[in-house]
């Protein structure tokens, strides 16, 4: 832990690429709070994320998920965020983020992403169409920009939840 840092670590990443299950072992073995930007999101909107989408849209969500950023900004500390995928993808909430904490940028593959996100009804922009198509345009977009946004980026195709969670630790 650097000592000019703010005691967070921030996942980012594509759907699928583990933000939630590396984040949750990783707050346990750093004894930090685990937090979830797509669960505060749910509880404050008091709705689910495919029922927002349906009924107010994507951009009504993007600016509910920035309030939420801003919100969480003063009043994090000694936490693991995982984020939802797109939250980045805001320039404004991209250097919030880098702000806030050590964030981490968990890469996966295309095929390692379709076989973890296959057939998952929760996620709204993987609904309908060709699958395979739809992740790689998105991740076309998307990784340049979790790139740019990470302070560390992991490779995580070959590795367990535990082995990213102790490589986590050893950069941080
Ligand atoms: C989204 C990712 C989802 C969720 C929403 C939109 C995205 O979160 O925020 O469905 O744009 O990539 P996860 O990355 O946790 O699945």
């Amino acid at each position: 832990m650097k000592e000019n840092r703010k005691h967070n670590v921030i996942l980012i990443g594509y759907m699928g690429s583990g933000k939630t299950s590396v984040g949750e072992c990783l707050s346990k073995r750093l004894t930090y709070h685990f937090r979830d930007t797509d669960q505060l999101l749910e509880r404050k909107a008091g709705d689910t994320i495919n029922h927002i989408f349906a009924t107010r849209g994507e951009e009504y969500f993007r600016n509910l998920e920035t309030e939420l950023l801003m919100e969480l900004n003063d009043n994090l500390e000694h936490t693991v965020l995982s984020t939802g995928g797109g939250l980045p993808l805001r320039e404004q909430n991209a250097s919030l983020l880098r702000k806030m904490g050590y964030v981490v940028f968990l890469k996966a593959s295309k095929q390692t992403i379709i076989k973890r996100i296959n057939r998952d009804t929760t996620r709204p922009l993987l609904r309908g169409g060709d699958i395979n198509q739809k992740v790689e345009s998105m991740l076309a977009v998307r990784t340049p920009i979790y790139e740019r946004t990470a302070h560390k980026i992991i490779a995580t195709d070959d590795k367990s939840v535990d082995e990213i969670a102790l490589l986590i630790m050893e950069a941080y």
